[in-house]
């Protein structure tokens, strides 16, 4: 019983720990490598987007406008301008690196998992593509940002339901590209 509460209290501890980690602070210096970018910045504010989404989905999987309050609007719009803006810089990182030496990316050190370097030298071979993909994820804000001052649900969910394609056609070629003929062996990618 006393392990278990000790657990929990750690578990709580952790969780309050992430979540704070996960506000992207206005305060906290400008990124200067990709995955700062991803931890500090794009997933905080995706996840900022898909949890006002994910509260007005309705049955046809878009939004229902008579479930978003003018202050959802409001939060939706804030939350995709800072992505354009945190995409925008991204695009613009230069010079373009991947990971701080000494900080670790997810699942590293698993077995398969892609390494730091490995994502360092896919973002040296195709740079121009980098910024093109980060170029989509800034216009996908500003698109979501505009109809969300429009409050055109329409539009905001198909977005929203879209943006983890953007998400994912970077991460495939520049996180885990080697994963990309297993992924299409197991027929989750088109051939
Ligand atoms: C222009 C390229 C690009 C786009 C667009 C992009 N990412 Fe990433 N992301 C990367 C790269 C490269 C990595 C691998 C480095 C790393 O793990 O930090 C990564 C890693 C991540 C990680 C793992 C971070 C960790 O702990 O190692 C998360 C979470 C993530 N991205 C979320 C997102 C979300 C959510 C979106 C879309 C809203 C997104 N990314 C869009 C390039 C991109």
């Amino acid at each position: 019983m006393q392990k278990t509460y000790v657990y929990m209290l750690a578990l709580a501890v952790f969780a309050a720990g992430c979540s704070k980690e996960k506000q992207a602070e206005p305060t906290k210096p400008e990124p200067t490598t990709v995955h700062e970018f991803m931890v500090e910045r794009i997933d905080p504010d995706a996840d900022a987007i898909w949890a006002i989404g994910n509260a007005a989905i309705s049955e046809n999987a878009s939004i229902d406008p008579a479930l978003m309050t003018d202050k959802n609007w409001t939060d939706l719009k804030a939350a995709a301008d800072r992505m354009a803006g945190h995409a925008r810089a991204l695009e613009n990182l230069d010079p373009l690196l991947a990971v701080k030496p000494g900080m670790k990316i997810a699942d590293e050190g698993t077995e398969g998992a892609p390494s730091p370097a490995m994502i360092q030298a896919h973002l040296e071979k195709d740079t121009d593509v980098f910024r093109a993909l980060a170029d989509s994820l800034t216009t996908h804000g500003t698109d979501l940002s505009a109809a969300a001052a429009k409050k055109d649900a329409v539009t905001a969910g198909r977005l929203i339901n879209e943006m983890d394609g953007v998400c994912e056609s970077c991460h495939l070629e520049f996180w885990y590209p080697e994963q990309k003929e297993l992924m299409k062996k197991m027929g989750l990618l088109p051939e």
